[in-house]
């Protein structure tokens, strides 16, 4: 199949082209390259245009044959997101509206969608399943369910097939290193602790707050490795063709891991251990968030094949060949 990677040229959208590849798809990369990168985009044609470009987007289906969508194109920084909460709505929602629209022109029927755990804000329970409430806590979070409301409203008035894969956090690189995680600024865990302890000269890594309810006192998080990300993508894009209508369903290993366990396996692997500092608590950051991916076993066959070890590896692997 031809598929329309929107977003192709960031941390998980070029792994995701790299996976399509390998199964005999092709990705047609459609990104801005406004936190996404050129030389991540290997495995078919770059597209540069921005969501907000309804013309961009049409000229993009007309010039290309398109099977389905997966859409990762999104600002995903919480932080920025408190500050520029328009930012946020207009990129991550108003973009998704234009992609729907352009989709329905085109005739094209098919849409995996990247959203986010932050869709639930703060656990009433754990670990958190589907059917948890939905009530985010910052402009990113809002973002990612109202762009998921839109996609199913698309479903219902318009006859659109789509999934929307809420990931818990993200990490690891391609086993061949050939891409991986390249934020700039880096705000996530473990590229943050690699990378200090790469370059001891960055400075220390710091732990948001020790003083949490959780066994050693930090939070606790599930990481999911971004190739099992990409195969859940692949499932659910065969999920579509069987299913009409519209499903979410969480991404996570089902296990958490508190920061300080995330420092004990990067100091494993890694040659220098990095300096911490404990700080005060960040902002809007739950306790512990695990997801439930009962559903995504049942109804995708899906299976998370790596470990946080792995996580860990493949990340200190990959920043090492851009240190
Ligand atoms: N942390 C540190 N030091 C750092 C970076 C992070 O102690 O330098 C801690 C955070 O406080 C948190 C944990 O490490 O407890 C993980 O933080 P990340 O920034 O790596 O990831 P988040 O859990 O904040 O973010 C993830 C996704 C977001 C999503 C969010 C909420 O990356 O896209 O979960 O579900 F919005």
């Amino acid at each position: 199949m031809n598929i329309l990677v929107c977003g192709g040229a960031g941390y998980i959208g070029s792994h995701m082209c790299k996976r399509l590849a390998r199964s005999g798809h092709v990705p047609i990369v459609f990104d801005n390259l406004s936190t996404g990168h050129d030389w991540a985009v290997k495995w078919g044609p770059l597209v540069r245009g921005d969501l907000l470009d309804s013309d961009a987007l049409s000229q993009t289906f007309r010039d290309h044959i398109i099977d389905a969508v997966m859409h990762f194109a999104a600002r995903s920084i919480v932080n920025e997101s408190i500050r520029e909460s328009a930012l946020y709505l207009r990129n991550n929602v108003d973009g998704t509206r234009h992609l729907l629209d352009a989709m329905h022109a085109a005739g094209v029927g098919k849409l995996v969608f990247s959203s986010s755990a932050a869709v639930y804000g703060n656990p009433e329970y754990t670990p958190i399943d589907e059917a948890h409430p939905c009530a985010p806590i910052n402009p990113y979070g809002q973002s990612k369910l109202m762009a998921e409301q839109a996609i199913e409203q698309h479903c219902h008035a318009r006859g659109l097939y789509a999934v929307a894969l809420r990931y818990f956090n993200a990490a690891g690189a391609d086993a061949d290193g050939e891409i991986g995680e390249a934020h700039e600024p880096e705000t996530h865990l473990i590229p943050n602790i690699v990378r200090a302890a790469l370059d001891p000269v960055r400075g220390s890594v710091k732990i948001f707050g020790d003083d949490y309810p959780t066994p050693d006192g930090t939070c606790i998080r599930d990481y999911v490795h971004v190739e099992d990300l990409c195969e859940a993508h692949l499932l659910a894009l065969d999920h579509l063709e069987r299913h009409a209508g519209f499903a979410a369903f969480n991404l996570g290993c089902g296990q958490g891991n508190s920061v300080a366990e995330v420092l004990a396996a990067c100091r494993a692997h890694c040659a220098g251990a990095p300096a911490c500092e404990t700080v005060p608590r960040r902002e809007g950051d739950p306790a512990v968030l695990v997801a439930s991916h009962v559903a995504a076993a049942e109804t995708l066959g899906w299976k998370p094949q790596h470990t946080l070890d792995d996580c860990v590896t493949s990340a200190l692997a990959w920043h090492k060949k851009t240190a």
